[in-house]
Protein backbone atom coordinates (compact mmCIF):
# COMPACT_ATOMS: atom_id res chain seq x y z
CA UNK A 1 0.00 0.00 0.00
CA UNK A 2 0.97 3.55 -1.06
CA UNK A 3 1.68 6.01 1.94
CA UNK A 4 -0.56 9.16 2.33
CA UNK A 5 1.56 10.91 4.91
CA UNK A 6 3.08 14.18 3.64
CA UNK A 7 6.85 14.83 4.60
CA UNK A 8 7.34 17.57 6.67
CA UNK A 9 9.63 20.43 6.58
CA UNK A 10 11.48 17.99 3.56
CA UNK A 11 14.10 20.50 2.13
CA UNK A 12 14.44 22.03 5.88
CA UNK A 13 15.85 18.83 6.93
CA UNK A 14 17.86 17.86 3.95
CA UNK A 15 19.71 21.15 3.53
CA UNK A 16 20.18 21.54 7.32
CA UNK A 17 21.53 17.83 7.22
CA UNK A 18 23.97 18.32 4.41
CA UNK A 19 24.59 14.93 3.57
CA UNK A 20 27.43 13.68 1.68
CA UNK A 21 27.83 10.89 -0.34
CA UNK A 22 29.78 8.51 1.51
CA UNK A 23 27.61 9.15 4.78
CA UNK A 24 25.67 6.82 7.24
CA UNK A 25 22.40 8.01 8.03
CA UNK A 26 20.13 7.11 10.61
CA UNK A 27 16.28 7.84 10.45
CA UNK A 28 15.05 7.48 13.34
CA UNK A 29 11.15 7.31 12.08
CA UNK A 30 10.74 6.35 8.60
CA UNK A 31 7.18 6.48 8.25
CA UNK A 32 5.54 7.31 4.78
CA UNK A 33 9.63 6.73 4.19
CA UNK A 34 9.86 10.78 2.70
CA UNK A 35 13.13 11.78 4.53
CA UNK A 36 14.83 8.40 4.17
CA UNK A 37 13.96 8.74 0.29
CA UNK A 38 15.92 12.36 -0.09
CA UNK A 39 18.71 10.64 2.16
CA UNK A 40 18.46 8.39 -0.32
CA UNK A 41 19.20 10.67 -3.02
CA UNK A 42 21.96 12.65 -1.73
CA UNK A 43 23.88 9.49 -0.80
CA UNK A 44 26.54 7.90 -3.21
CA UNK A 45 27.55 3.85 -3.31
CA UNK A 46 29.23 4.18 -0.26
CA UNK A 47 26.84 5.39 1.57
CA UNK A 48 24.41 3.55 4.07
CA UNK A 49 20.88 4.12 5.38
CA UNK A 50 19.38 3.02 8.52
CA UNK A 51 15.93 3.16 9.10
CA UNK A 52 14.20 2.51 12.00
CA UNK A 53 9.99 2.32 12.72
CA UNK A 54 8.52 0.13 15.52
CA UNK A 55 5.40 0.09 12.70
CA UNK A 56 5.47 -2.64 9.98
CA UNK A 57 3.55 -1.29 7.86
CA UNK A 58 6.44 1.17 7.47
CA UNK A 59 9.13 -1.25 6.91
CA UNK A 60 6.85 -3.37 4.46
CA UNK A 61 6.40 -0.15 2.57
CA UNK A 62 10.29 0.92 2.34
CA UNK A 63 11.18 -2.98 1.33
CA UNK A 64 8.75 -2.46 -1.63
CA UNK A 65 9.88 1.35 -2.54
CA UNK A 66 13.64 1.10 -1.57
CA UNK A 67 14.28 -2.09 -3.11
CA UNK A 68 14.60 -0.49 -6.96
CA UNK A 69 17.15 2.30 -5.34
CA UNK A 70 18.99 -0.55 -4.01
CA UNK A 71 19.12 -2.51 -6.99
CA UNK A 72 20.17 0.76 -8.99
CA UNK A 73 22.85 1.89 -6.83
CA UNK A 74 24.98 0.03 -3.78
CA UNK A 75 23.79 1.76 -1.36
CA UNK A 76 23.30 0.26 1.53
CA UNK A 77 19.75 -0.07 3.19
CA UNK A 78 19.21 -1.64 6.73
CA UNK A 79 15.27 -1.62 7.57
CA UNK A 80 14.71 -2.77 11.41
CA UNK A 81 11.50 -2.94 13.01
CA UNK A 82 12.31 -1.21 16.31
CA UNK A 83 11.58 1.61 19.13
CA UNK A 84 14.10 4.37 18.58
CA UNK A 85 15.33 3.88 22.34
CA UNK A 86 16.50 1.12 21.23
CA UNK A 87 19.04 2.52 18.36
CA UNK A 88 22.36 1.66 20.04
CA UNK A 89 21.49 -1.68 19.68
CA UNK A 90 20.43 -1.87 16.14
CA UNK A 91 23.55 0.13 15.69
CA UNK A 92 25.43 -2.53 17.48
CA UNK A 93 23.34 -5.15 15.84
CA UNK A 94 24.56 -4.17 12.21
CA UNK A 95 28.29 -3.65 13.70
CA UNK A 96 28.00 0.36 13.01
CA UNK A 97 30.37 2.51 15.36
CA UNK A 98 29.32 6.07 14.36
CA UNK A 99 26.87 7.79 12.27
CA UNK A 100 27.05 11.01 10.44
CA UNK A 101 23.45 12.25 9.92
CA UNK A 102 20.17 11.52 12.13
CA UNK A 103 16.53 12.38 11.75
CA UNK A 104 13.78 12.05 14.23
CA UNK A 105 10.15 13.10 12.81
CA UNK A 106 8.29 12.64 15.74
CA UNK A 107 4.89 11.52 16.29
CA UNK A 108 2.32 9.41 14.34
CA UNK A 109 2.46 9.21 10.39
CA UNK A 110 -0.76 10.00 8.71
CA UNK A 111 -0.83 6.31 7.11
CA UNK A 112 -1.19 5.20 11.55
CA UNK A 113 -4.09 7.93 11.79
CA UNK A 114 -5.66 6.42 8.66
CA UNK A 115 -5.19 3.16 8.72
CA UNK A 116 -3.62 1.47 11.56
CA UNK A 117 -6.73 0.20 13.20
CA UNK A 118 -4.99 1.32 16.47
CA UNK A 119 -7.43 3.96 17.85
CA UNK A 120 -5.30 6.91 17.15
CA UNK A 121 -7.91 9.06 15.41
CA UNK A 122 -11.00 10.29 17.32
CA UNK A 123 -12.52 10.25 13.61
CA UNK A 124 -12.57 6.64 13.11
CA UNK A 125 -14.69 3.88 15.34
CA UNK A 126 -11.43 1.60 16.24
CA UNK A 127 -10.19 -0.45 19.87
CA UNK A 128 -8.42 1.48 22.31
CA UNK A 129 -4.72 0.33 21.77
CA UNK A 130 -2.83 3.41 20.21
CA UNK A 131 0.87 1.84 21.06
CA UNK A 132 2.98 2.95 18.00
CA UNK A 133 4.00 -0.69 17.89
CA UNK A 134 1.79 -2.30 15.26
CA UNK A 135 2.50 -5.66 17.73
CA UNK A 136 1.78 -5.14 21.10
CA UNK A 137 2.69 -7.99 23.67
CA UNK A 138 0.27 -8.59 26.37
CA UNK A 139 2.90 -6.17 29.04
CA UNK A 140 2.71 -3.61 26.62
CA UNK A 141 0.34 -0.63 28.00
CA UNK A 142 -2.59 0.48 25.94
CA UNK A 143 -5.40 3.15 26.08
CA UNK A 144 -8.19 0.97 26.84
CA UNK A 145 -6.25 -0.25 30.33
CA UNK A 146 -5.45 3.45 31.10
CA UNK A 147 -9.03 4.33 30.83
CA UNK A 148 -10.74 1.07 32.36
CA UNK A 149 -8.49 0.59 35.01
CA UNK A 150 -6.35 3.52 36.37
CA UNK A 151 -7.62 5.75 39.28
CA UNK A 152 -9.53 8.90 38.23
CA UNK A 153 -6.41 11.01 39.74
CA UNK A 154 -4.07 9.57 37.57
CA UNK A 155 -6.23 10.22 34.22
CA UNK A 156 -6.91 13.33 34.97
CA UNK A 157 -3.36 13.99 35.70
CA UNK A 158 -2.12 12.79 32.05
CA UNK A 159 -4.96 14.36 30.42
CA UNK A 160 -3.65 18.11 32.21
CA UNK A 161 -0.14 17.20 32.02
CA UNK A 162 0.22 15.89 28.30
CA UNK A 163 -3.11 17.38 26.96
CA UNK A 164 -2.86 20.92 28.57
CA UNK A 165 -6.73 20.03 28.72
CA UNK A 166 -8.29 22.32 30.45
CA UNK A 167 -11.39 19.93 31.58
CA UNK A 168 -8.73 17.28 33.03
CA UNK A 169 -11.12 17.28 35.88
CA UNK A 170 -14.83 16.69 34.25
CA UNK A 171 -13.40 13.88 31.76
CA UNK A 172 -11.47 11.75 34.05
CA UNK A 173 -15.03 11.72 36.62
CA UNK A 174 -16.78 11.33 33.24
CA UNK A 175 -14.71 8.31 31.99
CA UNK A 176 -14.70 6.45 35.81
CA UNK A 177 -18.53 6.59 35.94
CA UNK A 178 -18.75 5.67 32.44
CA UNK A 179 -16.62 2.45 32.89
CA UNK A 180 -18.59 1.65 36.25
CA UNK A 181 -21.66 1.10 33.69
CA UNK A 182 -19.28 -1.17 31.36
CA UNK A 183 -15.91 -1.18 30.08
CA UNK A 184 -14.54 1.43 27.72
CA UNK A 185 -13.69 -0.48 24.57
CA UNK A 186 -13.68 2.49 21.59
CA UNK A 187 -12.41 5.74 19.95
CA UNK A 188 -16.05 6.63 19.37
CA UNK A 189 -17.29 5.43 23.27
CA UNK A 190 -14.62 7.50 24.62
CA UNK A 191 -15.28 10.67 22.28
CA UNK A 192 -19.45 10.57 23.16
CA UNK A 193 -17.47 10.13 27.26
CA UNK A 194 -15.78 13.60 26.48
CA UNK A 195 -18.23 15.36 24.82
CA UNK A 196 -20.75 14.52 27.00
CA UNK A 197 -18.56 16.08 30.31
CA UNK A 198 -17.60 18.99 28.23
CA UNK A 199 -19.77 22.28 27.45
CA UNK A 200 -20.98 22.48 24.32
CA UNK A 201 -19.47 25.58 23.43
CA UNK A 202 -16.05 23.46 23.27
CA UNK A 203 -17.31 21.20 20.66
CA UNK A 204 -17.40 23.74 17.93
CA UNK A 205 -14.13 25.05 18.56
CA UNK A 206 -10.64 25.34 16.52
CA UNK A 207 -9.97 21.59 17.46
CA UNK A 208 -12.32 18.81 18.12
CA UNK A 209 -12.89 18.05 21.74
CA UNK A 210 -11.23 14.78 21.91
CA UNK A 211 -7.80 16.12 20.54
CA UNK A 212 -6.16 16.76 23.77
CA UNK A 213 -7.33 13.93 25.90
CA UNK A 214 -6.29 11.43 22.62
CA UNK A 215 -2.90 12.97 22.42
CA UNK A 216 -2.27 12.26 26.02
CA UNK A 217 -3.56 8.66 26.17
CA UNK A 218 -1.05 8.20 23.25
CA UNK A 219 1.79 10.03 24.77
CA UNK A 220 1.14 8.22 28.16
CA UNK A 221 0.90 4.80 26.49
CA UNK A 222 4.14 5.15 24.92
CA UNK A 223 5.96 6.96 26.98
CA UNK A 224 6.82 9.57 25.01
CA UNK A 225 8.33 12.07 27.24
CA UNK A 226 10.49 9.31 29.02
CA UNK A 227 11.77 7.39 25.25
CA UNK A 228 12.74 11.05 23.56
CA UNK A 229 14.77 11.67 26.49
CA UNK A 230 16.68 8.68 26.52
CA UNK A 231 16.76 8.03 22.71
CA UNK A 232 18.02 11.71 22.15
CA UNK A 233 20.79 10.82 24.47
CA UNK A 234 21.49 7.43 22.30
CA UNK A 235 21.74 9.20 19.16
CA UNK A 236 24.38 11.78 20.09
CA UNK A 237 26.29 9.01 21.28
CA UNK A 238 25.79 7.64 18.44
CA UNK A 239 27.10 10.77 15.83
CA UNK A 240 29.78 10.87 14.73
CA UNK A 241 32.11 14.30 15.65
CA UNK A 242 30.71 16.82 13.64
CA UNK A 243 28.21 14.87 12.54
CA UNK A 244 24.64 16.34 12.40
CA UNK A 245 20.83 15.42 14.01
CA UNK A 246 17.55 16.95 13.12
CA UNK A 247 14.66 16.86 15.15
CA UNK A 248 11.02 17.31 14.53
CA UNK A 249 8.61 17.85 17.14
CA UNK A 250 4.93 18.83 17.16
CA UNK A 251 3.89 20.14 20.27
CA UNK A 252 5.27 22.32 23.11
CA UNK A 253 5.79 19.28 25.53
CA UNK A 254 8.34 17.57 23.29
CA UNK A 255 9.43 20.65 21.60
CA UNK A 256 10.61 21.89 25.24
CA UNK A 257 12.74 18.45 25.67
CA UNK A 258 14.50 18.63 22.55
CA UNK A 259 15.50 22.56 22.93
CA UNK A 260 17.12 22.11 26.54
CA UNK A 261 18.96 19.04 25.46
CA UNK A 262 20.47 21.17 22.28
CA UNK A 263 20.79 23.97 24.96
CA UNK A 264 22.74 21.52 27.82
CA UNK A 265 24.94 20.48 24.71
CA UNK A 266 25.45 23.89 23.48
CA UNK A 267 26.38 24.81 27.12
CA UNK A 268 29.09 22.24 27.71
CA UNK A 269 30.70 23.09 23.97
CA UNK A 270 29.70 19.71 22.68
CA UNK A 271 27.28 21.04 19.86
CA UNK A 272 26.70 24.09 18.28
CA UNK A 273 23.31 24.98 16.85
CA UNK A 274 22.72 25.44 13.34
CA UNK A 275 19.65 27.06 13.53
CA UNK A 276 19.23 29.64 16.79
CA UNK A 277 15.01 29.62 16.55
CA UNK A 278 13.27 26.72 15.38
CA UNK A 279 12.26 26.11 11.43
CA UNK A 280 8.95 25.87 10.96
CA UNK A 281 6.65 25.30 8.29
CA UNK A 282 5.97 27.78 5.33
CA UNK A 283 2.58 29.21 4.84
CA UNK A 284 2.63 27.17 1.64
CA UNK A 285 3.76 24.15 3.38
CA UNK A 286 0.91 24.64 5.94
CA UNK A 287 -1.77 25.49 3.01
CA UNK A 288 -0.70 22.05 1.12
CA UNK A 289 -0.66 20.40 4.49
CA UNK A 290 -2.41 21.35 7.57
CA UNK A 291 -0.93 18.72 9.51
CA UNK A 292 2.55 20.38 9.59
CA UNK A 293 1.41 23.54 11.09
CA UNK A 294 2.92 23.00 14.96
CA UNK A 295 6.12 21.12 13.42
CA UNK A 296 8.99 22.90 14.53
CA UNK A 297 12.77 21.69 13.40
CA UNK A 298 15.70 21.80 15.43
CA UNK A 299 19.44 20.62 14.34
CA UNK A 300 22.53 20.54 16.23
CA UNK A 301 26.24 19.89 15.18
CA UNK A 302 28.25 17.52 17.01
CA UNK A 303 32.17 19.32 18.40
CA UNK A 304 34.89 17.72 16.90
C1 LIG B 1 5.74 11.54 11.50
S1 LIG B 1 6.05 9.90 11.07
C2 LIG B 1 7.52 9.99 10.11
C3 LIG B 1 7.28 10.37 8.69
C4 LIG B 1 8.49 10.31 7.80
N1 LIG B 1 9.54 11.19 8.23
C5 LIG B 1 8.13 10.63 6.36
O1 LIG B 1 8.67 11.57 5.80
O2 LIG B 1 7.31 9.91 5.79
C6 LIG B 1 6.64 9.22 12.55
C7 LIG B 1 6.89 7.71 12.51
O3 LIG B 1 7.67 7.40 13.65
C8 LIG B 1 7.21 6.22 14.23
N2 LIG B 1 7.53 6.31 15.66
C9 LIG B 1 7.05 7.18 16.56
N3 LIG B 1 7.62 6.97 17.76
C10 LIG B 1 8.46 5.93 17.60
C11 LIG B 1 9.36 5.25 18.46
N4 LIG B 1 9.48 5.57 19.75
N5 LIG B 1 10.11 4.26 17.95
C12 LIG B 1 10.00 3.91 16.63
N6 LIG B 1 9.16 4.51 15.78
C13 LIG B 1 8.41 5.51 16.24
C14 LIG B 1 5.73 6.17 13.93
O4 LIG B 1 5.30 4.83 13.91
C15 LIG B 1 5.66 6.85 12.55
O5 LIG B 1 5.69 5.91 11.54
Amino acid sequence: MNTVHKTVLLHEVIDGLAIKEDETVLDATLGGGGHSKAALARLGHTGKLVALDADNAALERAEVTFKEVAKKSSIKIILEKSNFKDLDKVLEKHEIKKVDRIIFDLGLSTDEIESSGRGFSFRRDEPLIMTFSSDPTEEDLTAREIVNSWDQENIETIIKAYGEERYARKIAAGIVRAREIRPIETTFELVEIIKSNTPRAYHFGRIHPATRTFQALRMTVNDEVGVLTVSLEKAFEALSPGGRMAVISFHSIEDRIVKFYFKKLKEAERAILINKKPIIPTDAEVENNPKSRSAKLRIIEKIN
